[in-house]
């Protein structure tokens, strides 16, 4: 018997990936570049167990036996499986099944992407338990292509590759995310009364329909993908906003070029991009920047220094009922009180009360880490989940 117990981030992307050329290996139309978040406040967390004992796979979700049968999940266990016997290590362990607990620290209610930092988990825990070294990107990849992304830390680039076997199309580091200690994120969880298209489907209708898509794979993201990287490896702040809200914008506006359209942003995404670009000329210039994926959350990037004046704001323009403390999670922050000039100045109406079910204040972090502690197991002894949800 042997078990582990790891944790993986959740990462972001600046520039997206939004299309397949290849559904079974999933496999990108483009490169996209992310910004992993720190495990502090947003992570999965997976205990993987492995027995001679057991009599088939199993794998429990935030407290839920789920299906292991899950083609996704199918791939991690077997392209795991064909490295360790290609290594020959643990040759004893290759008929042994697995017993898998996965438990996100945020809520999954929330409408956060938590597949990336579930399936980085997944596999990263199995490379632990098999002991394979070297690239496990690719096989992330094939359990969720973003969560390609979450294996490493800081500022990550998934590169699409042109093999046809996806052998090439692997993620890699740009910059540890002590590159840029000053970067800070907020990210607005919105009030969701839809239920979202998801990214899977609305890609596929994507490719199938939008004449934008097309546009901007050949033209638009080979540039950007060129910029960003220069705006972070220069740490140019004003660069770096510009490129990531012009992306999140194409995307969403092939989101909608899509037929049918898939509306992933409402009327708050609206609000709260119109609330950036009023600090922005309040600031003159790009000192905050937004992007939003297959939702309406945001995630906002700022530098340190901003976050008390745009949370002040936040709390003008967005008020929030009841206690202020379970609405700003995260980083332990002093909002700062905004005068009534200030106020007047902004240009913007107050939202309606609630808008926003509440925010994070996190930083950059790292990729995946093993937990050595036993306390931290998900499973008991005998490879069943301490928390079950009946
Ligand atoms: O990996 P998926 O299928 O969850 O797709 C992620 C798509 C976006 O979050 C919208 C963009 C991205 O690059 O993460």
């Amino acid at each position: 018997m042997k078990i582990v117990t790891c944790v993986a981030p959740v990462n972001i992307a600046v520039i997206k990936y939004w299309g397949k050329r290849d559904d079974k290996l999933i496999l990108p139309l483009n490169d996209s570049v992310s910004t992993t978040l720190s495990t502090e406040h947003l992570c999965a967390k997976t205990t993987i167990m492995i027995s001679s004992e057991f009599q088939s796979d199993r794998l429990w979700l935030n407290g839920r036996e789920e299906n292991c049968e899950n083609p996704r999940i199918q791939n991690c266990l077997r392209e795991v499986r064909k490295r360790a016997a290609k290594s020959g290590n643990n040759e004893n362990m290759s008929a042994w099944n697995v017993h898998i607990c996965s438990e996100n620290n945020f809520p999954t209610a929330a409408g956060l992407a938590s597949s990336a930092a579930g399936y980085a988990c997944l596999v990263y825990a199995l490379s632990r338990i098999y002991e394979i070294d070297g690239d496990i990107s690719a096989i992330a990849r094939q359990g969720s292509g973003s969560a390609c992304r979450s294996v490493l830390g800081g500022f990550v680039q998934w590169n699409k590759g042109d093999q046809d076997d996806g052998s090439d199309s692997l993620a890699t580091q740009l910059a540890p995310a002590n590159h840029w200690p000053e970067m800070r994120i907020l990210i607005l969880v919105v009030h969701e009364k839809h239920k979202k298209i998801s990214s899977k489907i609305g890609m596929e209708q994507s490719v199938k329909t939008s004449e934008l898509l097309k546009y901007r794979v050949s033209h638009c993201v080979p540039q950007r993908i060129q910029d960003i990287k220069q705006a972070i490896l220069n740490k140019d702040f004003e660069r770096f906003a510009e490129i990531t809200m012009k992306d999140s914008n194409q995307f969403h506006a092939v989101c909608l070029d899509t037929f049918p359209p898939a509306v992933y942003m409402n009327d708050v995404s609206h609000a709260i991009v119109n609330f950036v670009h009023c600090y922005n000329k309040l600031k003159g210039h790009n000192a905050l920047a937004y992007t939003f994926d297959a939702g309406p959350n945001a995630c906002l990037y700022m530098k340190e220094h901003d976050v008390p004046k745009v949370l002040g704001l936040l709390s003008v323009i967005f008020p929030f009922p009841g206690e202020e403390d379970s609405y700003i999670k995260g980083i332990p922050i002093n909002k700062d009180t905004i005068p009534q000039e200030m106020q007047a100045a902004f240009g913007m109406e107050q939202q309606m009360e609630g808008s926003l079910k509440y925010i994070i204040h996190t930083r950059l972090g790292n990729g995946p880490k093993e937990l050595k502690s036993q306390n931290e197991h998900l499973l008991t002894e005998s490879g069943v989940p301490k928390n079950l949800v009946v």
